[in-house]
């Protein structure tokens, strides 16, 4: 059983005060849900206080990013996985659109990203998802396989296992337009027959594949109804503690 993870990406949003805010309305709030995996990916500034306020409790630290180099070494303004694991984060969101579209990430430096962070001992949340164009274009399950298989070049199936997988269509995000729970797990189901591919039955069975893309409290219960969808990874909703507690809480309508 693949037991499911509710991440949510602060981009960036907050202070270190309002991040340790929204840290003591959301902790009572989720203090009994085991059934699920909760990480929440603050901006490097604020890792290290949420970390430290959020010890012992059930709720994991993400970075959005990592850097591709191990280091240390001379790389201004950037943030390596072992600093990242010493603030207190066990995750890293790696290969953001955002990134991709904004700050010239491309496959190649995603794979080096995704080494340096298990080598570190992060677990990588590696993100695939085609274009609004890609997709009128027919050309979405190509676009994904080639980030998946380019993103997850040379690995061993043991690192491959390490991995979480969101989906992330690019016109979904931020716009409001979710995808619908049929989209969503026909590429989910797509996602998990390339791992397999790659890497075998046993990665492709046990690897958590996430749904990124304006997830709200009243979509993720469909959504996580769906066979291949482990989870999901949330931008907006999880900005406020009771939006996002009523998203780690969903009910599966089965
Ligand atoms: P929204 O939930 O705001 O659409 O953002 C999704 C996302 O990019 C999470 O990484």
């Amino acid at each position: 059983m693949r037991k499911p993870i509710i991440a949510g990406n602060w981009k960036m949003y907050k202070t270190i005060a309002e991040a340790l805010e929204f840290v003591q309305a959301f902790r009572p709030l989720v203090v009994a849900s085991t059934h699920c995996e909760i990480v929440i990916a603050p901006p490097f500034t604020a890792i290290k206080s949420v970390a430290a306020r959020l010890d012992g409790s059930n709720i994991d630290i993400a970075a959005q990013d990592v850097a591709a180099e191990p280091g240390p070494g001379a790389f201004t303004g950037e943030v390596s996985a072992s600093m990242i694991k010493d603030a207190g984060a066990r995750w890293t969101i790696i290969g953001h659109s955002e990134r991709r579209q904004f700050y010239g990430e491309t496959d190649d430096s995603v794979n080096a990203r995704i080494r340096a962070a298990l080598v570190a001992g992060l677990s990588p949340i590696l993100c695939v998802g085609e274009r609004l164009e890609d997709r009128d274009a027919g050309r979405a399950e190509e676009v994904v396989e080639a980030q998946l298989s380019a993103g997850m070049r040379n690995l061993t199936a043991s690192e491959a296992s390490r991995i979480i997988i969101a989906y992330e269509p690019v016109w979904a995000i931020g716009t409001g337009r979710t995808a619908t729970p049929e989209t969503a797990q026909q590429m989910h189901a797509f996602i998990r027959s390339g791992i397999r591919r790659m890497f075998g039955e046993g990665v492709a069975e046990e690897t958590r594949l996430l749904y990124g893309g304006s997830v709200k409290p009243d979509n993720i219960a469909t959504l996580m109804s769906q066979p291949d969808i482990d989870g999901a990874l949330v931008g907006g909703a999880s900005l406020e503690a009771g939006s996002f507690a009523s998203i780690v809480n969903y009910k599966e309508k089965r």
